[in-house]
């Protein structure tokens, strides 16, 4: 870090009313670390006419102090591809920066580390799902969001944890089919399935986060915690949603959060939410218990200052595959 990124008056004075934002989530004592580099992805984004696209697992400095934008990956998505500006700084892992691209092939779009990946997005391959293909034909292939784009290229159609229902209800609809193909997450596919009562056959995909999460575990939360409200991730068992009072994208468990004013929530999903939730509803407790997701962590101020600066990593595609999995992706925003 040169000279000009130490926590000078001046950048004390710029980045004070940030702080007064975040001071319930962040000690005053990291901040000369994140007030210098805030301030100079603030300014250097306005040059570079870039825009920073935060995912809600962000940490708190990243979600609030210097995303323009911030959302689950269908808001993102749509964000992508709304923009005008060149360039896209993707805050969230490899397969959302992916997505933006295949969305906006004619941007610059960068993601700070190129190692965020996703244990989802690790687990099913284009061929994988050719192999799928043959051996169930004729039945649409639904594939989540959190997948590579040579996946997305493959399928009928994607979803997110957002739209998976109304997406699998109108697919099969479409397709004439009670049964459809949803990879690669095994749980969000047996949520799906026990809320449309649609058949689905799935593939072995898992979160990492999500599926750590135990049913006994949220019952616990309730005898710890009375009157605790329960929001889960759909990327979670169906035994743990089962045990929630609501289940929804991570923009789901926000916008339910704000409509409903709970005295108490559980937020069973990545730790950053509770941390960016509690920033705008301070009424609210949160109850803590969290698991980390690693991918999303390795996304940091340093690291975006670092992307801005050198213009790297940048995603590219290959334009045949692009468009084929822009395809699905399309399909998706437009009846969604
Ligand atoms: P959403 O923000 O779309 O709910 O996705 C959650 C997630 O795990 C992203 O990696
Ligand atoms: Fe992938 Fe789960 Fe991390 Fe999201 S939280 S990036 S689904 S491993």
């Amino acid at each position: 870090m040169g000279l000009e990124l130490a926590y000078t008056s001046e950048v004390a004075r710029a980045t004070a009313p940030l702080y007064a934002r975040v001071a319930a989530v962040i000690p005053e004592i990291e901040w000369p670390v994140h007030a210098p580099l805030i301030a100079e992805i603030n300014r250097l984004k306005r040059e570079r006419d870039a825009v920073i696209l935060g995912h809600n697992y962000m940490t708190p400095e990243i979600f609030h102090c210097v995303s323009d934008f911030v959302g689950d990956s269908l808001a993102l998505a749509r964000e992508a591809a709304r923009t005008d500006a060149s360039v896209i700084v993707q805050a969230g892992v490899h397969f959302m920066a992916e997505t933006s691209k295949i969305l906006s092939p004619q941007k610059i779009v960068l993601i700070p580390d190129a190692k965020a990946g996703c244990s989802l997005a690790a687990s099913i391959t284009g061929a994988d799902v050719r192999l799928l293909r043959q051996s169930h034909p004729g039945l649409p292939v639904v594939t989540y969001v959190n997948t590579s784009a040579e996946v997305k290229a493959e399928s009928d159609i994607c979803c997110t944890s957002g739209n998976a229902v109304k997406v699998v209800e109108r697919i099969a609809k479409d397709f004439g089919t009670d049964t459809v193909l949803m990879l690669p997450d095994q749980y969000l596919a047996r949520n799906v399935a026990a809320q449309t009562g649609i058949k689905v056959i799935t593939w072995e995909g898992a979160c990492e986060v999500h599926e750590r999460f135990t049913a006994e575990e949220i019952r616990a939360y309730r005898t710890a915690h009375p009157g605790v409200t329960v929001l889960a991730h759909p990327e979670c068992p169906p035994e743990v949603v089962a045990e929630a009072d609501f289940s929804g994208s991570t923009a789901g468990m926000i916008n339910y959060v704000g409509q409903h004013r709970p005295a108490r929530v559980v937020m069973v999903t990545e730790c950053s939410m509770s941390d960016n939730v509690a920033v705008e509803y301070p009424d609210v407790e949160f109850v803590r218990p969290c698991n980390l997701c690693p991918h999303m962590k390795r996304i940091t101020l340093k690291g975006i200052l670092h992307s801005l600066q050198t213009m790297t990593t940048k995603v590219e595609l290959d334009p045949v595959m692009s468009a084929r999995a822009k395809v699905a992706i399309d399909r998706m925003l437009a009846i969604t």
